[in-house]
Parts: structure tokens; C-alpha cells; sequence
């Protein structure tokens, strides 16, 4: 199939992308330092995906309440913001741009990460899931309820946490709202029993997501702004529920002016769940009328199913997460036909080079004759 609508370029907010191709988020474990500060590593690392149309960072966490993995970036510390600028520095001197994506955890992180502290949600409900410690994997914990005044912190937080990415040298910034952290634990009725203002209706438990939009929006500019979001069938209290879509419907009908919206298809089978309609390209079918900045896919990209979404109007840029951490230069090799490398798992979430930034990008040579 022709590639083509890949690599024209096209505007996102105040951007414009020379190819279709993103580098989804991909949290990676190379921040293992304690002050969680990205270093000379995370440089090669996404300067050797520069290639890519669009970077979208790891998730980094906002506030060191909002932290809750073990070894990831924050961008709350002056030295975590020195640390991001060598990493944007040398990913704009290889030609690229890159957004960060702000990450708060909620119940999703654990007492081993947070001096013995609860993590803060919603409600009172363990999500059921691991948390990542510096120990590894280990049960959740039931959270403690935010208060409202730590409701309004953590909206300020994000806002602090977006100013942070543009003087760190980001692009812009994506706000992380779906799968299981803060945001998503306070749309899902099944995570938030809340009577206030912030629980209850679908109103209500969108207001903190929206909240945060807004507030990002004035710091940075709605232009530099953008959401992952979308209806997800996950594990636990996150399988999904008679809510699931219209929580998500209502949230992105009301994003209007935004850079950008990170949708992702099915990482699930559908079937027999109330998501069962969207399963294919029809979770891009249904999204795409309601929201009119750009629309990036996910999940599953091919070259050819990304350049059928792209030509038929149903997405503006596919973003691909797994076939970067093996392909540094996944855009030179879906335009050549090159193959692609395999992932080592053993090393996606560890520590140091290996499987990090030692895959290499096809030489010249190479990238040419398989093209001829
Ligand atoms: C190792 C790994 C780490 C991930 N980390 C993040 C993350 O930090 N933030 C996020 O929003 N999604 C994260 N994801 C999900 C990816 O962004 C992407 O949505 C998912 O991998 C589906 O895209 P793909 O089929 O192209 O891999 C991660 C996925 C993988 C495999």
C-alpha cells in the first residue's frame, strides 16, 4: 500500500509535524536517581527517535504527590527541569520536536514510594492493580480520599508542572487521562464514590479532568496543549462499565481549541463489553466528529493501517509505542520497507543501556536498497 500520507507534513496547535509518525509515551525506568532527574541517557535516547513527526515523553509526574512509579522522571524540581533541557535541547538539534506528558498516579502509587504516606484518590477504593516500587511489583493499597483543597492543589500542580515542560524546553505538553491514574480514577464510577462536587454525576466526576485542562491551558497556552484520553476496558474496578463511554464522550465534546487528542483503539478484546462497538477503527469513527484539533491514533499502528486512518480522514497522526523501542528509526523504515527489530523485553523496564539506546538505526546503505 502507498505510504505517502505519512510523510506530509501537517499542523498540531503551533506545530507543524514534517511526517505523521509519533512516538507514543513510553515510560522506560531510566530516571533511577533520586531526585528523578532525566540525564545524558534519556538525551540519546529521544534524540535517536528524533525522526519521528511528533515525541511525546514518559509519563513524568507533576508533583512529588502525584509521584507514585519507581525510577521515573518529575518535572517539579529545578534540577528535574535542567535535566528535561538537555533532553529537548538535543532532541530540537536532531530536528525533532517533543511534548511532556504530565502524570499524576493516585492510588496507582504506594506507601514504599511516598515515605510511608497513603496515596491520595478519589475514594477509598484499592484500584487492584501493581504498584512499582523500588522493591518491584506489589499490591495497591487503598488510598486516602483528597481533599477539596487537595483537589485545588493538584490542579495547580499541573498547571506548575506545564509551565515547567515550556522552561524546560518542551513543545507543548500532554496531559496522561486515561488507563488508571488520577484523572481516569476520578471519571470511573467504580473509583470515585464522592458526594461533593466532584463525584457522582458524570459532571461532576469530569470536573477535575476538565479542571486540569484548563488550567494547563492558561499556563501554557490551549495551542501547547493536549490530552490522552478515550473509554479503556482494563483490569479490577477499570473494566469497563455502562459509564465508561459516556464519561469519555462528554469529556472530549468539551475539549474544543486543544492541540491534540492521543486516542487509543482497543488494547482488549471487546467483545461482550459495553465498549464492543468501538473495537477496530470504529473507536477513531466514533471520537472524530466530536473533537476538532488533532486527532492522533494508537494501538496496533502498521504503516498501512496508519496511512488508510490518515487518507481517510479519520486521524491526522498515528502514534506507535512499542515498534520505537526497538526501531530508533521506525519513520526511515516504514518508508523503506526495512524490517522491523524485535523488542527485548528483559530490558524495557530495567536500568541502564542495554535495550535503551542501543538499538541501531539501519545504516544508509542499507535503508537505500531495500528501498530501490
Ligand atoms: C513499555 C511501555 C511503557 C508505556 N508507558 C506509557 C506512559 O508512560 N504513558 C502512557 O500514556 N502510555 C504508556 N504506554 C502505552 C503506550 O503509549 C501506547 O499507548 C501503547 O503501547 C499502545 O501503542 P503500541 O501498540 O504502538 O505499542 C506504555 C506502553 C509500553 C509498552
Amino acid at each position: 500500500m502507498n505510504l505517502a500520507p505519512l510523510f506530509t507534513p501537517v499542523r498540531m496547535g503551533d506545530l507543524t509535524l514534517p511526517n505523521r509518525i509519533a512516538l507514543a509515551p513510553l515510560t522506560r525506568m531510566r530516571a533511577d536517581n533520586p531526585g528523578h532527574i532525566p540525564t545524558a541517557i534519556q538525551a540519546e535516547y529521544y534524540a535517536q527517535r528524533a525522526s519521528a513527526g511528533l515525541i511525546v515523553s514518559e509519563a513524568t509526574a507533576i508533583s512529588p504527590a502525584g509521584f507514585g512509579w519507581a525510577d521515573t522522571p518529575g518535572l517539579w524540581s529545578s534540577e528535574q527541569v535542567n535535566g528535561w533541557r538537555q533532553v529537548t535541547d538535543a532532541v530540537h538539534a536532531a530536528g525533532g520536536r517533543m511534548l511532556a506528558q504530565l502524570w499524576h498516579t493516585g492510588s496507582i502509587s504506594h506507601p514504599d514510594l511516598r515515605a510511608g504516606e497513603l496515596p491520595l484518590s478519589a475514594s477509598p477504593i484499592n484500584p487492584e492493580q501493581r504498584s512499582v516500587t523500588a522493591a518491584g511489583r506489589v499490591p495497591t493499597v487503598t488510598p486516602r480520599t483528597m481533599t477539596t483543597a487537595e483537589i485545588h492543589q493538584t490542579v495547580a500542580d499541573y498547571a506548575t508542572g506545564a509551565r515547567n515542560a515550556i522552561a524546560a524546553g518542551f513543545d507543548g505538553v500532554q496531559i496522561l487521562a486515561n488507563y488508571l491514574y488520577l484523572p481516569a480514577q476520578f471519571l470511573n464510577k467504580a473509583t470515585n464514590r464522592r458526594t461533593d462536587a466532584y463525584g457522582g454525576s458524570i459532571e461532576n466526576r469530569a470536573r477535575l479532568t476538565l479542571e486540569i485542562v484548563d488550567a494547563v491551558a492558561s499556563a501554557v497556552g490551549p495551542e501547547r496543549t493536549g490530552i490522552k484520553l478515550g473509554p479503556m476496558h482494563e483490569s479490577g474496578p477499570f473494566e469497563a462499565n455502562d459509564e465508561t463511554l459516556p464519561v469519555s464522550e462528554y469529556v472530549i465534546s468539551r475539549l474544543q481549541g486543544l492541540s491534540h487528542l492521543l486516542l487509543m483503539g482497543a488494547t482488549s478484546d471487546l467483545t461482550g463489553t459495553p465498549l464492543e462497538s468501538l473495537a477496530g477503527d470504529a473507536m477513531f469513527a466514533h471520537f472524530r466528529p466530536k473533537f476538532d484539533g488533532t486527532l492522533i491514533a494508537n494501538v496496533e499502528m502498521t504503516g498501512e493501517r496508519a496511512a488508510r486512518l490518515i487518507e481517510s480522514g479519520l486521524a491526522d497522526v498515528a502514534a506507535f509505542g512499542r515498534p520505537f523501542i526497538a526501531n530508533p528509526d521506525l519513520p526511515a523504515r516504514l518508508a523503506t520497507g526495512a524490517p522491523l527489530a524485535e523488542i527485548d523485553w528483559d530490558t524495557v523496564y530495567a536500568s541502564g543501556a542495554r535495550g535503551y539506546v542501543d538499538y541501531p538505526a539501519l545504516p544508509l546503505a542499507e535503508q537505500t536498497l531495500v528501498q530501490s
